[in-house]
């Protein structure tokens, strides 16, 4: 039995040699390991052996198979740093190509407008109001004199959120920022120590409107406005137009032109539009300015003054101006941007360039 384990052993070693790969070892393992391999064999016949051969034998056997494990866990490595190797060569993984980047995001180029815009609006002693997106009828109608059926609300389809048992007042989503003129009048107002001696006010209102409109190159459903508003005593439109005219430099080159333009709107009395220069042509005519030279930026007017009293200022003895405009459409003619429904067509190709 010693004989036959020394041969186990040599057959063992000897057939290793021709292990060339994984598959190979595995059965290697089991022909010269396994439970039915000769090694396994002799184990099995011990218990037969007389007292005298048996430790002997044992010994022997356990040797052989702590040589043929050796050897097997040597195989073993041998085989998966030949196959590394191979793998590295063949693949030629370069270590040194740089890892990839992390991607940095960035603002919405609509809120990096609206975010200029208030900057220079917060240079100009203004403060940031900001208003709800869910409005009422009341609030973002009535109060600012449309009455319910008024054809001016023709020009401002709207998404109803809830009607119900509301009547004439309806839940809405704002289609304007106006209605937030009421809701910080009323804030004033309201907070004064004496109501019938509220505070000045100097304030913008940006946010989110939103329209029921047919999606087209030029119309969307939901844009940003900026609305700004002015209230206090002895506020005449020669204040509306050295403000408007002082943004617009501030906003588009000290030497920028701008014109009024009469207007209407319900919640303001007079309204005029007003336009600036087309800074593509520089007034010459252009496409982007369909060759007047001229590009509407806002619309404004001095603050009717049912709006006033409707916010708890007294027309008698306050007056104010207000104006509205949309940071998208300002983009839109800086960059001339031809489509307003890039703005949140979420495609990466139009937003990476701002
Ligand atoms: N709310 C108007 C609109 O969405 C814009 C506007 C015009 C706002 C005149 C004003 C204003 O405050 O005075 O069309």
């Amino acid at each position: 039995m010693l004989e036959k384990l020394k041969e186990i052993e040599k057959d063992g070693l000897k057939a290793l040699q021709s292990v060339q790969n994984e598959t190979e070892l595995v059965a290697w393992r089991v022909a010269h390991l396994g439970r039915n391999s000769p090694l396994m064999q002799i184990f099995g016949k011990l218990g037969a052996l007389s007292m005298q051969e048996r430790p002997a034998v044992g010994h022997a056997a356990n040797f052989t198979k702590t040589v043929l494990e050796g050897v097997l866990l040597e195989k073993e490595k041998a085989i998966k740093a030949a196959a590394l190797a191979k793998s590295l060569e063949e693949e030629s993984l370069d270590v040194t190509l740089p890892g990839r980047g992390v991607h940095l995001g960035r603002l919405h180029p609509s809120t990096q407008q609206l975010r200029r815009v208030l900057d220079i609006l917060a240079e100009m002693g203004f403060q940031v109001y900001t208003s709800r997106e869910v409005e009422t009828d009341e609030m973002n109608f009535q109060l600012l004199n449309f009455p319910p059926h008024h054809p001016a609300r023709d020009m401002q389809d709207t998404f109803f959120v809830e009607a119900g048992e509301r009547g004439d007042n309806p839940l809405l989503l704002r289609t304007q920022t106006s209605p937030g003129q009421i809701r910080a009048m009323r804030d004033a107002s309201r907070a004064a120590l004496n109501p019938d001696n509220p505070p000045p006010i100097r304030i913008a209102l940006p946010g989110m409107c939103f329209r029921y409109e047919q999606i087209t190159a030029r119309s969307e459903i939901q844009f940003n406005q900026v609305e700004g508003l002015v209230v206090g005593e002895n506020i005449t439109f020669a204040d509306l137009k050295g403000t408007l005219i002082d943004f617009a430099r501030r906003m588009f080159g000290q030497n920028v032109r701008t014109r009024f333009r009469a207007s209407y709107f319900p919640f303001t009395e007079p309204s005029a539009e007003m336009d600036v220069e087309c800074f593509v042509c520089g007034g010459k005519g252009c496409q982007v300015c369909k060759n007047s030279g001229w590009l509407e930026i806002l619309g404004c007017g001095m603050v009717h003054p049912v709006v006033l009293e409707n916010g708890g200022y007294d027309p008698a003895r306050y007056s104010g101006f207000a104006w509205g405009m949309g940071p998208e459409r300002q983009l839109m003619l800086r960059y001339k941007i031809d489509d307003i429904r890039s703005f949140w067509a979420n495609d990466l190709r139009f937003l990476e360039q701002f």
